[in-house]
């Protein structure tokens, strides 16, 4: 069996060379995306193992079909960028790693929070410039606080219990509910009257597809004034700008984002001294109270360890068995 790893970072690397040695399984490690042009590269190969944010294109699976390759597996969980149709087209099964790493993300989401509730971004900007005054840098505390948790999957359970920790009252929902979650009478019956009760709205949910946002204008009217928005999840569940102008309003105390619906080609980027092109984007670094930070949620040893191995794991269960517990179901 001879695998070929996309996209690889040096940071994932030496979890992908570890794993090659201990399974005897021969990798190619390619740093470039996959794409139509270096999907060439996996000619001879078996299996296609990718993580990217860049959307796949279709004729990468023509190709693959050709090449008599039919698994291609994610490093990463999410599949919105991948198009189901050119995968069923060319009869190819998909893995992903649903599991990697949920509380690091929880526990980013969180942190997103304290920076926010403790006004650090301001205060660090401060005392760079040798500023050492209190005001107007009061706190916030989370233990009075009702936390609204969207989306009761792995990540979110994970939060609840570390918010449930720091002392918050926390409520959920989720269309699909969880039985522990469901057992602690977490759950409202609705999204409104989450977004409604909650003081701190996280969301935990994944893509509802484009122009489906959770937080907008009209959402927005609904919630608490002076709530919060964490989004650790995927930037499209908000309409930014809206979001932007309630926090600049004063609607909303502030917000949390380490996805922003136009992040590809930004975030994982280094920009260094560059004026950004994106002024929405560039407004909301400037603002102290929206904490942007670049994807970075789920990026831990720990994290990208399991997304480097669970992924390999999952494409030799495919090959050797037809199935994996990985396998996405394509409809
Ligand atoms: C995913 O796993 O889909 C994520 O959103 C994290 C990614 C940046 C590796």
């Amino acid at each position: 069996m001879k695998l070929i790893d996309y996209g690889v970072r040096d940071d994932e690397r030496p979890y992908i060379e570890e794993w090659s040695k201990k399974n005897n399984i021969e990798v190619k490690i390619v740093p470039e995306l996959l794409n139509p042009e270096t999907i060439e590269l996996a000619k001879d190969y078996d299996g296609v193992v990718a993580y990217q944010q860049l959307p796949y294109e279709s004729a990468i699976f023509d190709k693959m079909n050709e090449f008599g390759i039919h698994v291609l597996s994610l490093r990463n969980v999410g599949v919105d960028n991948v198009p189901f149709d050119a995968l069923k087209k060319n009869d190819i099964r998909l893995t992903n790693v649903p599991s990697y790493s949920p509380t690091a993300i929880a526990e980013y989401s969180v942190t997103g929070l304290m920076i926010l509730l403790r006004s650090m971004k301001s205060m660090i900007r401060k005392v760079d410039k040798h500023n050492f005054m209190w005001a107007p840098d009061i706190g916030r505390e989370l233990n009075e606080m009702t936390v609204g948790v969207a989306g009761t999957g792995r990540i979110g359970q994970a939060a609840i219990k570390i918010y449930q920790g720091f002392g918050a009252k926390v409520i959920a929902f989720d269309k699909y509910r969880n039985p522990n979650i469901e057992k602690q009478d977490l759950y409202v019956d609705t999204l409104d009257e989450l977004l409604k009760e909650s003081d701190v709205v996280t969301l935990h949910l994944p893509s509802l597809g484009a122009g489906n946002t959770v937080i907008n204008k009209g959402s927005i009217a609904n919630m608490k004034d002076g709530a919060i928005v964490v989004n650790t999840g995927r930037g499209d569940l908000i309409n930014t700008a809206d979001l932007n102008d309630a926090v600049k309003s004063g609607k909303l105390l502030g917000a949390v984002l380490d996805v922003y619906e136009n992040e590809v080609g930004i975030f994982n980027s280094d920009r260094t001294g560059q004026e950004l092109d994106d002024k929405l984007l560039s407004e909301m670094i400037e603002n102290p109270k929206i904490i942007v930070s670049p994807h970075i949620a789920f990026y831990t040893t720990t994290a990208v360890k399991n997304m480097a191995t669970i992924s390999l794991d999952s494409m030799v269960d495919e090959l050797n068995n037809g199935k994996s517990d990985n396998e996405i179901d394509l409809g």
